[in-house]
């Protein structure tokens, strides 16, 4: 699987576990001609990230994989979409830990007065 990998995601093959979220368009809920299926899939996979980060369990969201080679080895059907990919790995394990411990000490954060405002756009407290 890892082939279907880009470059700097080859840190999956060290995962014990490689979860992919799919989706069937067909089922979301469309509204003003928009399909919602990425915005289900996104909140499906933030409660994963959660969910492993509770179990202490290194993981993060993917998609820097090709498709269509993911599908073909999935036996994944024509009409469903991979929308993103997540490594689940337990942090005992070095080499994938190490990748973890990089990603999780890289963080630059917006302020909160960049990204709320009240009552009005570009109004912060
Ligand atoms: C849509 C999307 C796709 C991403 N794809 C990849 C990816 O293919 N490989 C990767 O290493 N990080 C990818 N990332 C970045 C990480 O999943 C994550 O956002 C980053 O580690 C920061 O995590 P944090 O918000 O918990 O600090 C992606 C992020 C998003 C939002």
């Amino acid at each position: 699987m890892k082939e279907a990998f880009s470059e700097g995601n080859q840190v999956v093959a060290q995962a014990p576990v490689l979860i992919f979220i799919c989706a069937d368009p067909q089922q979301a809920m469309v509204r003003d001609g928009v399909n919602y299926y990425l915005f289900d899939a996104g909140l499906a996979t933030e409660n994963m990230l959660l969910a492993a980060t509770d179990l202490d369990l290194a993981t993060h969201a993917m998609t820097g994989f090709k498709e269509p080679d993911v599908k073909r080895i999935l036996g994944i059907p024509d009409g469903i979409k991979v929308v993103a990919a997540t490594p689940l790995a337990c942090t005992s394990q070095p080499s994938y830990e190490e990748a973890a411990r990089e990603r999780l000490a890289a963080r630059k954060r917006k302020s909160m007065q960049e990204l709320v405002f009240w009552n009005s756009w570009g109004v912060a407290r």
